[in-house]
């Protein structure tokens, strides 16, 4: 089996809230450092990578068009999928001008849009196409990794299911055929892997072994777990006893509001020592840790460090 890294397509997905979306440019950032020219997709038009690197459009424009290849950095980009203009993309290419007719026609954008799941193809088909080697958008050169931020976990799983669904049901015809080419893809572990971000505490930890247990369901699996924003462990049991013995003999309020501190930060650290004991019970897959990045805010030195980390366990 390939490691993480090796394959073309990484689905990165989880709890919402737990970091995903940074996890994914971490990841993007690792990969670009190691040469590989790299795009960070995101899906569900979450729009927040580019906020927190720096930009500037992949063919010189002003950055602000949506549903662009963006570059962040050296050999690193990214994209925000819009289904709608994923769709516009796939008639234009595939059908020219009778495409185009269709593409622009109101209602059959509302059709095509009413669909259940076909958002969901539509996007994952655009996020397939960055993968190619031979890229159908016109003019766009091949990527040789794509990590896509995809949604939470029911709707991200939703979305790896959507393409062997449409196969499934349309059978026949190009819907078909484009839905098993990607649905191939997607079963190829070889070329597309897929990581839950979760933190070590009680709800993500359970959302990830759902996630675990539901893609086998789809005979898909993690290839890694990151546990992300774990906190130190600065002490040893007989050192918080010395910590609770001094909190009982201290008066000082300003000695007391750091003794309290210390042991609370250490009590969250023991809870998610727990936690991350669950996952590594549960789960067959490596677990990668990530540390709380202590910062004002959250930019491209504190990427750098999520990368740091990541450097050595993938
Ligand atoms: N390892 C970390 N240390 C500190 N803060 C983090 C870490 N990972 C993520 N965050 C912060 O947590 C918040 C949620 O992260 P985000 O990546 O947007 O989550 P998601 O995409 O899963 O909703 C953001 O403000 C982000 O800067
Ligand atoms: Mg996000």
């Amino acid at each position: 089996m390939p490691t993480l890294l090796d394959r073309r397509l990484i689905f990165v997905t989880g709890k919402g809230g737990v970091g995903k979306s940074t996890v994914a440019t971490a990841l993007g950032v690792l990969a670009a450092r190691r040469g590989m020219r790299t795009i960070v997709a995101e899906l569900a038009s979450q729009e927040r990578i580019r906020r927190t690197l720096d930009h500037e459009s992949a063919n010189g424009s002003p950055a602000g068009e949506r549903f662009e290849e963006l570059q962040l950095g050296e050999r690193l980009f990214t994209i925000s999928i819009d289904p709608q203009l994923a769709m516009e993309e796939y008639l234009r290419v595939k059908t020219g001008s009778v495409g185009q007719v269709l593409g622009s026609s109101r209602l059959f954008h509302a059709f095509a849009m009413a669909t259940p799941g076909m958002r969901d193809l539509l996007s994952v088909g655009k996020v397939w196409e960055l993968a190619q080697l031979e890229r159908r958008t016109r003019g766009a050169a091949p990527y040789d990794l794509v990590v896509v931020d995809s949604p939470a976990s029911g709707h991200g799983v939703g979305i790896l299911r959507t393409p062997r669904t449409f196969a499934e049901i349309a059978r026949v015809g190009p819907v078909a055929h484009q839905g098993r080419t990607i649905a191939t893809t997607l079963a190829d572990r070889q070329f597309t892997g897929v990581v839950a971000v979760t933190t070590p505490e009680e709800m993500p930890v359970n959302e990830t072994l759902w996630l675990g247990d539901a893609l086998a369901h789809d005979g898909l699996e993690l290839d890694a777990v990151i546990v992300n924003a774990v906190y130190p462990s600065r002490f040893e049991p007989g050192e918080t006893k010395a910590l609770e013995r001094a909190l009982r003999r201290t008066e000082s309020p300003l000695a007391r509001a750091a003794l309290r501190a210390a042991l609370s930060e250490h009590a969250r650290a023991s809870i998610q020592r727990a936690q991350q004991a669950r996952l590594s019970e549960d789960l067959d897959c490596p677990l990668v840790e990530l540390p709380y990045v202590f910062a004002d805010h959250f930019g491209q030195s504190e990427l750098d460090r999520l990368a740091d980390a990541l450097e050595s366990a993938l």
